[in-house]
């Protein structure tokens, strides 16, 4: 059985999965920032860094999987965008970045990240704020979104979008794909969790929520996105790198159903070739 640390596990779709986890015999160790075997505060710098030590800790410095599903949700006030880029983001990148090396010791370690589908259908997100994310900019990520004042797109879906970006270029460098780590993302939409139902108690943002197309109709379970975690821990995944995985009732394919797969044009041959020269320089 598999040792697995788990962010959110408080509450919600974390909880879920770690109750799949724990059920099957694994060994789980919760973080969150209340109730869980770790206390540790995702959004700030020493509370990343606690979490990292404690984990390697509790781990004794092997682990079989990660998931990362500690978030918060879209916040209206503004205050709180870089506490959202903070966690969202950084608790996500710095701490596996800190476990990477006890994720190596394992032969088929496999991580779960959680995204959104706010990540494909939230407009006008500046590419700024996502490549300051990448930089570790919070600061400069908040003055790309505040720029819009209270038309700003959401930070919440520039952190989700930067966190979905950062796994794919991560999952299939060497020294995690070439580690034998499988780092993957799983993009929920609408699912009925504490987080959700606080939205749905602010009577602007049910209306948003509300109105929101889902194609196969009413809200995401807990239990499923667990499972669906759970899965994507399993040996089904062995074969399963850098991909984001759409949970979310249809909502992507309502809005893009001919952006994605697209093939590449033919004037990106050249870089084409250039990436798969570096592929094989890097084995
Ligand atoms: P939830 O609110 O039920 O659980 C989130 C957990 O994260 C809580 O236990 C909370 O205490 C923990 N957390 C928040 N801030 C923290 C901090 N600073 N340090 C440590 N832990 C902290 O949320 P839910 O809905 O289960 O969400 C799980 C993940 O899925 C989040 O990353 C969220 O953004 C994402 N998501 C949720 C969707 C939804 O509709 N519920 C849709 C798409 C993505």
């Amino acid at each position: 059985m598999g040792v697995y640390a788990l962010t959110g596990s408080a509450s919600g779709m974390g909880a879920a999965s770690a109750a799949k986890l724990s059920a099957a015999g694994h060994q789980v160790i919760g973080v969150d920032i209340q109730q869980a075997d770790i206390v540790a505060d995702l959004s700030t710098s020493a509370g990343r860094s606690q979490a990292v030590a404690d984990i390697l800790v509790a781990s004794e410095g092997r682990l079989d999987g990660v998931v990362a599903a500690a978030g918060v949700g879209p916040l209206p006030d503004l205050t709180k965008m870089p506490a959202i880029a903070e966690i969202n983001y950084l608790g996500v990148v710095e701490l596996l970045s800190g476990l990477r090396p006890a994720l190596a010791k394992a032969e088929k370690a496999k991580v779960v990240v959680y995204s959104s589908n706010s990540t494909t259908t939230t407009p006008g997100v500046p590419r700024r704020a996502i490549r300051a994310l990448l930089d570790g900019d919070v600061d400069k990520a908040v003055r790309a979104v505040k720029i819009f004042g209270k038309m700003a797109p959401s930070m919440y879906a520039a952190s989700k979008v930067a966190v979905s970006h950062w796994v794919r270029r991560t999952a299939v460098t060497p020294e995690w794909a070439g580690a034998g780590i499988r780092l993957n993302a799983l993009a929920p939409g609408a699912v009925m969790t504490p987080l959700l139902a606080k939205q749905l108690s602010t009577p602007d943002e049910a209306k948003n929520i509300e109105s929101f197309p889902v194609p196969i109709g009413g809200y995401g379970d807990t239990d499923q996105l667990g499972e669906w975690t759970a899965f994507m821990l399993s040996d089904a995944a062995d074969f399963l790198c850098g991909s984001v995985v759409f949970v979310d009732g249809g909502s992507d394919a309502w809005y893009r159903a001919d952006e994605w797969p697209l093939p590449p044009r033919l004037w990106a041959l050249p870089a084409y070739l250039k990436r798969s020269k570096a592929f094989h320089a890097s084995r």
